[in-house]
C-alpha cells in the first residue's frame, strides 16, 4: 500500500491494483471518459490540485482560480470528431502528450481512439488504416514513438529561401506543401513564459495572456474539425482557463515529497515564482539592473546538505543527487544561458536558438528532410524543420526554437520539438555531444535526476 499526502486533494490511498489502474488512467488520460469506479471521478469541476503518476514519481496540477473547471471549452468537444483540446493537452500527461499514454491509448482502441485521426496524426492523411497492421505502420513511428502531430506547412513566397527538394519517407510531402512534424508543447506554467509554441513570438503590443485567447478557434478547426466556428467568448474562456494551469513534479519515488524538508518543488511554489519579461536576461534584468545570474535554478538548495551522500538508497541520498544535478545545470552542463527564466527554465524574452535539433543527423529516418535554397546566396541547407524561419522567412533562423520551459518534464517524454530523445538521458546526450560539455557518468546522472524531478 503506498500512501501519497497531498495537502488539497487529501490522501491518495494505492494498493498495487489500484496503482495500476490509476496508471492507465494518468498515461491515458486525454479525453478518454474517467472510468467510473476511480475514487476520484472527474466532476464537472475538480479541486484545484490533479495529481498524476509517471516513471520517476507523482505530478500535480494547481490551478490559479482554486478550481479545475471542466465545463471550460477547452475540455468540449467543439468539432465534428470526439476530440477536445485535451486529447493534446491533458494533465494526466503535463498538458501535452506522452509516448507511454499514446501507445496504451493506441493498445486500447486498437488503433481508433480520438487521438489517431488521419488528419493531422500519422504519416499521411491518406495513409492506410483499414486494418490494425496497417495502423500500426501509419501511427508507430511518427505517434506512439515520436508523439507527433502533423501540420500541412508550405514556405511563405517572401522568404528568404525556397524549399527545393523533400526527401519524404511517406512519399507525401512536395516542394510546395510539405508534411511538418511537432510534438504538442504544454498548455501550463504560460504566466512564467515568454512565447508559446516552438517558434512563435506574441505579436508586438500583445502578450502570451493575450495570445492564449487566441488559439482556440484554429484547435477547434485543425484538431476538432470543427464545421461551425468557435466563438470569441469561447477562446477567451480557454485562454483564460490555460493561463491559469501550473504543473509540476511533486514527488520522486526515491527523494520523497519534492517540496519538504527545505526543497521548494511542486507547482505551488511555481506560481509564487516572481516573472517578467526579461527576467534574468542579459546584458541586465530590466527590472533590477543586474547581470544575469547562471544559478537559474535554486528550489534545491534547502538539499545541499545532502550533497555528500553516496548512493545508499536513501530518500536522503537521493535528495543530494537532485541538489548536485541542480547544480550541474547551473554550472558545468551551461544550461543557463539559454534556459534563463528563474526556475522555470524557458528564456525570459522571445529569442531562438539552433541546437541542431532539426540537422538530418539528429532528427533521424522518420521525418521528411527538405533542401532549402537562399534565394541570394543559392546556398543549400538541409533541415528536418525550418523552426522560426517558417515565421519569419529568414535564412539566418532555419533550425531555430525557443529554448523550452522545462517544468514537468518527466511527464511528458519524448523531447524537443520532435521527439527525436526519447528519455532525458537522450537530452543530455545530445547536449553533450554538441558542446563538448565533458560531463562525468555522475554529472549525467544527478543532471538527469534533477530534470526529472522538475
Ligand atoms: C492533435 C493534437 C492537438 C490537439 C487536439 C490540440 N493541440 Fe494544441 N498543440 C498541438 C501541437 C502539436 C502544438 C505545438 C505546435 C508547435 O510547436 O508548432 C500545440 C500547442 C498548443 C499551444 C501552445 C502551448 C505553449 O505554451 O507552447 C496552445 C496554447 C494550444 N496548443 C492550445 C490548444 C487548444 C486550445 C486546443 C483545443 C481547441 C488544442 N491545442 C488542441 C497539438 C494539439
Ligand atoms: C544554446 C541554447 C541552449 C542551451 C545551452 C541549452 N538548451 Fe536546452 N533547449 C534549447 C532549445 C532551443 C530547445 C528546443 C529544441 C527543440 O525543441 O528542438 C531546448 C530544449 C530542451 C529540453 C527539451 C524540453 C522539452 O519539453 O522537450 C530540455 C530537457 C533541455 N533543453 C535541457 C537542457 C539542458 C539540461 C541543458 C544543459 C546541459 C540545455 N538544455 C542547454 C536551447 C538550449
Amino acid at each position: 500500500m503506498t500512501e501519497i499526502r497531498s495537502p488539497r486533494s487529501g490522501v491518495l490511498r494505492m494498493g498495487n491494483e489500484a496503482l495500476l489502474a490509476g496508471l492507465c488512467v494518468a498515461f491515458i488520460g486525454c479525453g478518454a471518459p474517467p472510468p467510473t469506479n476511480q475514487p476520484e471521478a472527474i466532476a464537472e469541476t475538480t479541486s484545484a490540485l490533479e495529481p498524476t503518476v509517471n516513471l520517476s514519481g507523482f505530478a500535480e496540477t494547481l490551478h490559479e482560480t482554486g478550481a479545475i473547471d471542466r465545463t471550460n471549452p477547452f475540455f468540449q468537444a467543439l468539432g465534428t470528431n470526439p476530440r477536445t483540446c485535451e486529447t493534446c493537452h491533458s494533465s494526466a500527461t503535463g498538458w501535452g502528450t506522452n509516448s507511454i499514454s499514446n501507445t496504451l491509448q493506441f493498445l486500447l482502441s486498437a488503433g481508433t481512439g480520438p487521438l489517431f485521426n488521419l488528419v493531422d496524426s500519422g504519416t499521411r492523411p491518406d495513409a492506410d488504416i483499414s486494418t490494425f497492421p496497417a495502423r500500426v505502420a501509419t501511427f508507430g513511428d511518427v505517434v506512439l514513438k515520436r508523439g507527433l502531430t502533423r501540420f500541412s506547412r508550405a514556405i511563405n513566397p517572401a522568404a528568404e529561401f525556397s524549399l527545393i527538394a523533400v526527401s519524404d519517407p511517406y512519399g507525401f510531402s512536395t516542394t510546395t506543401t510539405f508534411s511538418g512534424f511537432r510534438r504538442p508543447t504544454p498548455t501550463a506554467n504560460e504566466r512564467k513564459t515568454s512565447t508559446i509554441l516552438s517558434t512563435s513570438a506574441p505579436a508586438a503590443g500583445s502578450d502570451v495572456p493575450a495570445q492564449l485567447k487566441t488559439i482556440l478557434p484554429g484547435g477547434v478547426r485543425l484538431h476538432e474539425q470543427g464545421a461551425v466556428p468557435a466563438t470569441q467568448a469561447q477562446a477567451d474562456a480557454a485562454g483564460e482557463f490555460m493561463v491559469g494551469v501550473y504543473f509540476a513534479q511533486t514527488v520522486d519515488f526515491k527523494a520523497g515529497r519534492l517540496d519538504s524538508d527545505g526543497a521548494n518543488g511542486g507547482p505551488a511554489a511555481l506560481m509564487a515564482q516572481p516573472f517578467y519579461l526579461g527576467i534574468n536576461g542579459s546584458p541586465t534584468d530590466p527590472v533590477t539592473g543586474l547581470p544575469p545570474n547562471p544559478n537559474v535554478f535554486n528550489i534545491y538548495d534547502g538539499w545541499s546538505k545532502y550533497a555528500g551522500l553516496g548512493n545508499d538508497g536513501s530518500p536522503q541520498s537521493a535528495r543530494g543527487a537532485i541538489y548536485r544535478g541542480q547544480v550541474v545545470f547551473n554550472t558545468a552542463g551551461h544550461c543557463s544561458g539559454c534556459h534563463n527564466s528563474p526556475n522555470v527554465g524557458g528564456h525570459s524574452t522571445p529569442v531562438f536558438f539552433n541546437t541542431g535539433t532539426a540537422d538530418p543527423e539528429n532528427c533521424g529516418a522518420d521525418l521528411p528532410v527538405l533542401t532549402l535554397q537562399n534565394k541570394s546566396s543559392g546556398e543549400t541547407k538541409l533541415t528536418c524543420d525550418p523552426g522560426r524561419a517558417l515565421s519569419t522567412g529568414l535564412w539566418a533562423d532555419i533550425g531555430k526554437f525557443r529554448a523550452s520551459p522545462l517544468r514537468g518534464l518527466a511527464s511528458r517524454a519524448p523531447y524537443f520539438h520532435d521527439g527525436q530523445a526519447a528519455t532525458i538521458n537522450d537530452v543530455i546526450q545530445h547536449y553533450q555531444a554538441r558542446f563538448s560539455l565533458g560531463l562525468t557518468t555522475q554529472q549525467i546522472s544527478d543532471l538527469a535526476t534533477f530534470l526529472n524531478a522538475l
